[in-house]
């Protein structure tokens, strides 16, 4: 089979997928797929050749020529975070053209890529959600309201986005608009959360038509104020997997996790977020249906805490979408 590592994007988090996209390259089997990677930054849309030269794709049938002749691919494994890989939109795209991929259907990319639809949707089922509003562009909000509303601190983020980008957690009254000002840079809609003062962890799952795997869960111990983007990527965190958890608490995340994967109709790799509260609680944060993969992302990390080969686990996950 004929694999595109469909990588880039339209959003802040373009660097952090092309180095997933890496990451995905090493982990997927070269010696039983032919791997590709598909680099998409607005309409520049390019296949990387084995002699490292890029050519561009026919958005036509995503196809693209290579020694005189004409290939396409059999599968997409989309690894660009944000929009368009992370909320529907490539999703669509390849089911019009009938080209299977890794991710969640439509329906599920964009309702997780929306972290405000999404909580509200799964409050519905009983599960622990921040208090949280949103806010569109062009409506005003005062200080006062998100005081009464919501309280300090809190968290004022882009409604769609991801690593952190755009995200302040706001402590003084002063910080509100220039948070939200900074949030709407990277999406139209804010959302604004309560502060959880806990512990954040990370559970990875996938499931096949025989199988379902939930990995151990990780713990992140940010150096900073909250796991921004300097935690995340410049090794200004701690991440311990397992995490260091009662094990009935971890047990409820594990059990969580698989039923939010069931309860949305997941597919695929997913990774959510979470805080424990002092109450041994298990509070949502968000779902990512196209998680990090680069070297040092938490999905590889909790695989090898798992004592899987993580070639073996994509494997699994491509060849259940046949
Ligand atoms: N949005 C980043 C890539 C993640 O969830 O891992
Ligand atoms: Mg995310």
């Amino acid at each position: 089979r004929t694999i595109a590592i469909v990588a880039g994007g339209d959003s802040s988090e373009l660097v952090v997928s092309l180095r997933s996209a890496q990451g995905l390259y090493s982990f997927i089997d070269k010696e039983r797929y032919n791997l590709y990677i598909v680099e998409m930054e607005g309409h520049r849309w390019e296949v990387v050749l084995p002699d490292g030269t890029k050519t561009p794709i026919d958005r036509n049938d995503f196809s693209f020529m290579e020694n005189g002749e004409k290939r396409q691919f059999d599968f997409a494994y989309i690894t660009i975070h944000g929009t368009p890989g992370e909320n529907g939109i490539l999703q669509g795209y390849f089911d019009l053209l009938g080209i299977p991929y890794s991710s969640c259907n439509v329906l599920v990319s964009a309702m997780t890529f929306n972290k405000f639809t999404c909580n509200q949707y799964l409050k519905g089922f009983g599960i622990r959600v921040a208090e949280s509003m949103i806010l569109r562009k062009g409506f005003e909000i005062t200080d006062e309201e998100v005081i009464s509303k919501i309280g300090l601190p809190c968290f004022i983020k882009p409604n769609a986005g991801g690593s952190s980008f755009g995200v302040t957690k706001v402590k003084t009254k002063e910080d509100i608009q220039p948070a939200i000002e900074k949030a709407f840079k990277e999406s139209d809609e804010v959302m604004i959360e309560a502060f959880m003062k806990g512990t954040e962890i990370t559970c990875g799952c996938y499931k096949t038509s025989d199988k379902e795997v939930v990995f151990p869960i990780t713990e992140v111990v940010s150096a900073n104020e909250f796991f921004d983007y300097g935690a995340k990527y410049n090794g200004e965190s701690q991440e311990i997997t397992p995490a260091r958890l009662p094990e009935d608490t971890a047990e409820r995340v594990r059990l969580l996790t698989s039923a939010i994967y069931d309860i949305l109709g997941c597919s695929g790799l997913i990774r959510i977020d979470y805080i424990i509260t002092e109450d041994e609680k298990v509070n949502l944060l968000e779902i990512n249906t196209t998680p990090g993969m680069t070297a040092t992302s938490f999905i590889p990390q909790q695989v090898r805490a798992a004592g899987l080969d993580i070639k073996d686990v994509m494997t699994d996950i491509i060849e259940n979408k046949f």
